[in-house]
């Protein structure tokens, strides 16, 4: 069965001109799409559009590949909310808010936590992202741990193990015996269900060597290594995610000049995560400087209870426009097609032939709304792999 998506004020493909080469944003005005099955058959202008069994009309609005949230937390229990509120009275955000929430989360039934999933995932859903990354990190026991991918993996097929988030207060005596943990038993009972393995490597988490050790036995046993790095100071992060061939390094909050060149000439992806800084008040990651030195950039939500409890990528691109100096262009690239290249992801975050057909219809005739209106749901449908998943 095909359809025509016709009478798209402006369809985002992210597939600029052959001719002009290279990646980036890319659209097409007046344009129509064709998709077949659950596939991407033909974008183009409209006037050109070929027959289809069934045709959808646009109206004039904007047609964007469904975002890609390629770093969130959504297995846990309970919420932060006064902590959240104390930042904002002017305490700092610690690292060790994390282990109310373990506390929570070791607490809960399992239906309780696949509930909490499904509602952030059908949140996310509403708000246009269509892939998601999800961690585990709240259990820090191996029954837990296991568990929580376990649950994730009911839900998306991006399942990181985050055993490595902090060490949990029954081992606050041995640190080095919790790593030796992550990186045997734990990590044996959670790769079955877990495609990635990421570690928080920052002050008051893993160090240099621990979060090397995690990712090095993570790989050993099929996980592609991702890195929670620089969030909140200057660190080792950077350069070991570059180092372990790490799909993305993400934070980048502090970083210094060997870490933006170490980005810049390699494939791991700066991915940042400007909801964090407006929930912790922290400075914004240096985007600019991260672009201009030819480092790929991802954006993603990182929505979890502690340092930033938000669904929105959407809030993630205007917060990239007027507060990290990103174009609107850059800032859906990255939110797309950033966040496919982040997860290693051909087939989404883009609107060639052949792509998964997911995709968004704005409530708006153009990309630049989702930071020129900021906080309007502007969403106004969303389809997962040529089918309508959400109106
Ligand atoms: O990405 N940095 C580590 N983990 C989360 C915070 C989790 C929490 O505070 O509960 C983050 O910001
Ligand atoms: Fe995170």
């Amino acid at each position: 069965m095909s359809t025509l998506i016709t009478n798209i004020g402006e369809l985002v493909t992210n597939q600029p001109d052959e001719q002009a080469g290279g990646a980036g944003f890319a659209a097409v005005a007046d344009a129509a799409m064709v998709i077949d099955d659950a596939r991407v058959a033909w974008t183009g202008p409209a006037s050109r559009a070929p027959a289809a069994d069934q045709a959808v009309d646009a109206a004039g609005r904007a047609v964007l590949p469904g975002f890609v949230d390629s770093h969130a937390h959504l297995v846990f229990a309970g919420e932060r909310s006064a902590e959240f509120a104390a930042r904002m009275a002017g305490q700092p955000y610690r690292a060790g808010g994390i282990r109310s929430t373990v506390a929570a989360t070791r607490a809960a039934a399992d239906d309780q936590l696949r509930a909490n999933v499904g509602r952030l995932a059908a949140e996310m859903l509403a708000q246009g992202t269509t892939t998601f990354e999800c961690k585990s990190g709240y259990g820090l026991t191996v029954g837990d741990e296991a568990r929580a991918v376990a649950i994730a993996a009911e839900f998306t097929r991006e399942v990181t193990y985050l055993g490595a988030h902090v060490v949990p207060p029954e081992f606050e005596a041995d640190p080095a015996g919790y790593v030796e943990l992550v990186c045997g038993p734990m990590l044996d009972a959670c790769a079955p269900a877990a495609r990635w393995v990421d570690v928080f490597c920052e002050r008051g988490a893993f160090g240099r060597d621990e979060a090397a050790a995690v990712l090095a036995a993570g790989t050993a046993a099929g996980l592609q290594p991702r890195v929670h790095a620089n969030q909140l100071g200057p660190g080792p992060g950077v350069q070991l995610a570059v180092r372990a061939g790490a799909a993305s390094a993400d934070h980048c909050t502090y970083l210094d000049d060997a870490d933006v060149d170490a980005l810049a000439s390699s494939s791991t992806v700066a991915t940042l995560l400007p909801g964090v800084e407006f929930s912790t008040r922290q400075p914004y990651p240096d985007a600019r400087r991260l672009l201009d030195a030819g480092a790929v950039v991802a954006l993603a939500t990182d929505c979890n209870p502690g340092s930033c409890f938000t669904s929105s990528m959407p809030l993630c691109i205007a917060l990239a426009v007027r507060e990290m100096r990103m174009t609107t262009q850059e800032a859906v690239w990255a939110a797309t097609a950033g966040g496919a290249r982040a997860l290693r992801r051909a087939d989404v975050g883009h609107l060639g032939v052949g792509a998964s057909a997911d995709f968004i219809i704005l409530n708006a005739p153009s990309h630049t709304y989702l930071a020129y209106r900021p906080g309007v749901p502007l969403v106004g449908a969303a389809w997962r792999a040529g089918a309508l998943a959400r109106n």
